[in-house]
């Protein structure tokens, strides 16, 4: 007897649904793909729990005939394809006949849907893939879909889901940029308690970033346009008796060293017709979006958003690109915001690479990826020079401690590569032998090793040896010891490195202070301190601030409020999408608190993980620390140094700063006698 059997149709779509339905997030872009699919010009979204409990779209598309609306159930039932041919030309966001199928078999589905042709409409109910109730009603032209209970039939899946304000912030994201592509059309989002986005129609993609983001992100973002025409086409190939005929296309040869593609031509920023026919034989790519100033500078790729003919797409080749057009303007280990749409003849890509359809494959790829660099690039450098840009990059404080040319990272790390590129020192650094990275010492010219945070000793070289002391007097023998409490509690200020690095001594050696990290030490630990006895200081602004959050930020903001007013803040809703702060931490400016709070919850947005108290309140510190604390670059007075010393001397962890770097560099008796040969 034979092993082999059929799956029942059930499981098959609930394993479809494992690759279609990964999180609430999921389910509602295949429902708003499906309803844009239908032509809607009103999209209403409503979620309950993260959309965990529920999600429900209704749109005013063409709605379903009532065979159609059982046959949409069926696998592989769509009206969008009708053989392989149209897979090479898809002008749909849909077209595997999968979704629906795939969410009903994973959740409790009712469906209510009326198409022109039909006086009444339809109402069908599926429970985990069963069909239990199908009726005529009356009902008005368009679809609604509710999901309830997503995953109640597959617990292990229901396991993997985030906490509810992570959910959500998926989903208020993802109708974000969904709203963004459509400005010609009305969306809205709701949770139970808040209005996420209301966006009734606007004139074009400008005004629609205004209406979600408001005035201050459209500031920071540089429109661009361009086109480009193709030198051939996708797929399929054109015919060889074509080739130097009577087509412009080069020999294959030619065709393929794509680098010599032209650069794109901007056009005008007025553009906003990404159907339009043609310029050229083989189509065209158009591009048009936003790229964010250099001064944006985010800690994740959530904020780049890709359309690629109307569909949001994940992409290397592009995301690649991007990169390559913010070489030497961004440090590599930020990113921009972005939010780009890229139209294309539909044979010049792929989209049936993956089953979510999140990701295409250009046929084009050479062709496709220096067209956005080069677009994206122009824009960046009409909008400012390149000097500038490198002025501003150098003129930031580094994130590493750099003491000397050959000082590397605190974490004993080679220098960021971008540093690399514009600080000659740090060039220099790069010749330097490589320290092995546990050592976690700092070298000093004339081989002296410091150790950076030095919370042991460091092994040294044997002592035993009484090198020959020349004419120098012998100095009594130092005990090594790694730096304690006690050692800071005794250190004299001599004064500042360039206003920024305060030199202090004690019977231990020369020490080296970071005044920002040090003050920044002192200040999140009496934040945390004052947080626990829910005593944090703070202060009423003159005027309330009003900080514009992206609707991710707000179910972020929603979750940490409590814990914002207990660190001192005080704000509310202010309209529908942003927040009034009025009271604020003691000792942040006004001009930072916006900065700050843009930080904690973008860092929050960004975590799969279920948000964590302990791990919010100890961000919040840090981050109110950072941007209350002394800053490099300012002279001190002698009282204020001892000040701080003293403060420091009191922490529980004066050798790193909250983020880890090393607020004091020791530069050990020892070593200063075996620097001038005494030992
Ligand atoms: N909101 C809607 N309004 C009108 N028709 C719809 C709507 N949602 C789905 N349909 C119809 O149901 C069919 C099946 O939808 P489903 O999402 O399962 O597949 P698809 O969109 O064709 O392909 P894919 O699996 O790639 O999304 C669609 O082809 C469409 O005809
Ligand atoms: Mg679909």
């Amino acid at each position: 007897m034979g092993k082999i059997h059929v799956l029942p149709e059930r499981v098959a779509n609930q394993i479809a649904a494992g690759e279609v339905v990964e999180r609430p997030a999921s389910v509602v872009k295949e429902l708003l793909e499906n309803a844009l699919d239908a032509g809607a010009t009103r999209i209403r979204i409503q979620v309950e729990a993260g959309g965990k409990k529920l999600i429900q779209i209704t749109d005013n598309g063409c709605g379903m005939v009532r065979d159609d609306a059982m046959l949409a159930f069926e696998r592989h039932a769509t009206s969008k394809i009708k053989d392989t041919d149209d897979l090479l030309s898809i002008s749909t966001l849909g077209f595997r006949g999968e979704a629906l199928p795939s969410i009903a078999s994973v959740a409790r589905l009712h469906l209510e849907t009326r198409a022109e042709e039909e006086a009444a409409g339809t109402v069908i109910e599926i429970n985990g893939g069963k069909m239990i109730r199908v009726d005529e009603a009356g009902l008005p032209l368009g679809t609604a879909i509710t999901i309830r209970d997503l995953f109640f039939n597959t617990p292990a899946r229901k396991k993997f889901l985030r906490s509810e304000s992570t959910e959500l912030s998926h989903i208020a994201s993802l109708v974000t940029h969904y709203a963004l592509a459509h400005p010609e059309k009305h969306f809205e989002l709701h949770s139970s308690t808040n209005a996420l986005l209301v966006a009734p129609p606007v004139a074009g993609h400008r005004e629609r970033v205004y209406q979600v983001f408001g005035k201050e992100t459209l500031d920071q973002l540089i429109p661009l346009a361009a086109v480009q025409a193709l030198e051939r086409g996708g797929l399929p190939q054109p015919p060889p008796w074509r080739r130097n005929t009577d087509t412009p296309v080069r020999d294959v040869e030619e065709q393929d060293d794509s680098t010599r593609a032209g650069a794109p031509s901007t056009v005008a920023q007025g553009w906003s017709a990404p159907h339009a026919p043609g310029l050229h034989e083989f189509g065209e790519m158009r591009l048009h979006g936003f790229v964010s100033k250099p001064e944006i500078q985010k800690l994740n790729r959530n904020s780049i958003f890709i359309f690629v003919n109307g569909r949001l797409i994940r992409d290397r080749l592009v995301q690649h690109a991007l990169t390559e057009a913010y070489r030497n303007i961004l440090p590599p280990t930020v990113y921009p915001v972005v939010l780009l749409f890229i139209e294309m003849p539909a044979g010049e890509v792929d989209v049936n690479v993956h089953p979510s359809k999140t990701e295409v494959r250009f046929r084009q790829q050479t062709v496709m990826h220096d067209f956005v660099r080069d677009a994206v690039r122009e824009a960046l450098m009409k909008a400012r020079p390149v000097p500038q840009f490198l002025s501003e990059i150098n003129a930031q404080p580094s994130a590493s401690p750099g003491l000397t040319p050959g000082a590397r990272g605190s974490d004993g790390s080679q220098p960021t590569p971008w540093r690399r590129l514009y600080d000659p020192a740090a060039e220099f650094a790069l010749q330097a032998p490589a320290i092995p990275p546990a050592s976690g010492r700092l070298e000093f010219e004339g081989s002296i090793a410091v150790e950076a945070n030095a919370a042991v000793s460091l092994a040294r070289a044997p002592e035993a040896t009484v090198p020959d002391h020349g004419c120098a007097p012998p100095i009594e023998q130092a005990v090594q010891a790694a730096p304690t409490l006690e050692s800071l509690r005794t250190l004299k200020a001599l004064g500042q490195i360039r206003n920024s690095f305060i030199l202090a001594v004690n019977e231990d050696g020369l020490w080296i202070i970071d005044q920002h990290v040090a003050h920044e030490r002192v200040l999140f630990e009496r934040v945390l301190r004052q947080r626990a006895v829910q005593k944090v200081e703070s202060q009423r602004l003159l005027m309330p601030l009003v900080i514009e959050l992206t609707p991710a930020q707000q179910a972020v903001f929603s979750e940490i409020a409590t814990e914002l007013a207990h660190n001192g803040f005080e704000a509310e809703p202010f309209g529908s999408r942003s927040i009034a702060v009025k009271v604020a931490p003691a000792g942040v400016d006004a001009a930072q608190i916006e900065h700050m709070l843009n930080e904690v919850l973008e860092q929050l947005t960004r975590e799969d993980q279920a948000i964590n108290l302990e791990a919010v309140r100890t961000r919040i510190a840090a981050s109110i620390a950072c941007h209350a604390a002394i800053k490099v670059n300012m002279p001190l007075e002698q009282n204020k140094m001892e000040w701080l010393l003293a403060e420091l001397a009191k922490t529980q962890h004066p050798m790193s700063c909250p983020h880890g770097r090393p607020v004091v560099l020791r530069y050990t008796m020892t070593e200063i006698q075996r620097a001038f040969k005494r030992i």
